[in-house]
């Protein structure tokens, strides 16, 4: 797809990948509509994206609440008459023991990457179903979602519960002949922000925050069904899914898990 002079609403844009996404979109010409509950953050971000040449609105408030996703998306249908890109950034992952965790924690973890994405996606879909143009929904899920990873199992069991969901949509979208919306997943491996970088989580070969938002923009670009990045995990995870044995994927991930979590 085409990134420039677009309506682009993006959800997780105060910090991280979310961000650097956003202000890498502001030298388009676009209209950026950010959205985090951080508002001190979102004021920066914005102040940014208008230096660069872009409009931005913003809006502060918690993406785990239906009604704030309604919110959003109605105020940007006003200002800007539609939204072209949805790139739905939302999520957190702090460590976790499947063995340990209360269910408290774990329905936290799940609901902050699921219920999230899903408070927003109904009411973009709904929107971008009455508009002709090309548009997007486009999700930034994690390499992880395609196994069980030792410390992740909320964080992964959320993010494959999207990707399913999503690659559902994109077959739906089909079958009821809404050729013009993409449905577009994007599974980062490591990326050095600043929300994992003291997690205890192993991260060997993490990237930057603007590198992850090169490979994003450049995936919109191309508009691909997955976006994995960087190349070599995303090829061992493309190997994982279709010829590695669970003992493989087992003995690797343990090997880099630490003994006490
Ligand atoms: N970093 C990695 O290694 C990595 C790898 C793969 C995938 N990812 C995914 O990339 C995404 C961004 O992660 P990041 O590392 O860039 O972390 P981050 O800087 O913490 O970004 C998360 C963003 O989501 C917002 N957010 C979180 N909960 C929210 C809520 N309830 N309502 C509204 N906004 C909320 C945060 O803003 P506020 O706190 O201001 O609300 C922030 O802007 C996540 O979905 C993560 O799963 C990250």
């Amino acid at each position: 797809m085409n990134i420039d002079n677009k309506v682009i609403l993006i959800t997780g844009a105060s910090s991280g990948i979310g961000r650097a996404t956003a202000l890498m979109m502001a030298g388009h010409n676009n209209r950026l509509v950010i959205v985090a509950r951080r508002e001190n953050l979102l004021r920066e971000v914005s102040a940014k994206i208008r230096d660069q040449g872009s409009e931005c609105l913003y809006f502060a408030g918690d993406a785990m609440d239906e009604q704030f996703g309604e919110y959003v998306v109605r105020k940007t249908v006003e200002a800007y008459g539609g939204i072209d890109i949805a790139i739905m950034v939302v999520g957190i992952g702090p460590p976790s023991n499947t063995l340990t965790a209360s269910s408290e924690k774990i329905k936290f973890c799940m609901d902050a990457n699921f219920d999230t994405f899903i408070n927003f996606y109904v009411p973009i879909m709904r929107q971008m179903k009455t508009q002709k143009t090309e548009c997007m929904i486009s999700h930034v899920n994690s390499l992880a979602s395609f196994f069980g990873v030792p410390m992740q199992g909320d964080y992964v069991a959320a993010k494959g519960g999207v990707r399913l969901f999503l690659d559902t949509a994109r077959m739906e979208l089909k079958h009821f002949g809404y050729k013009n919306i993409h449905i577009q997943t994007i599974h980062p491996s490591f990326v050095d922000t600043e929300a994992v970088r003291n997690d205890g989580i192993p991260a060997p070969g993490e990237i930057s925050e603007e590198k992850s938002a090169e490979y994003i923009i450049k995936g919109i670009k191309k508009n691909t069904k997955r976006n994995m990045f960087p190349f070599t995990p995303a090829l061992l995870t493309r190997l994982s899914v279709r010829v590695f044995t669970d003992w493989l994927i087992t003995k690797v991930e343990l090997s880099q898990t630490p003994k006490n979590y």
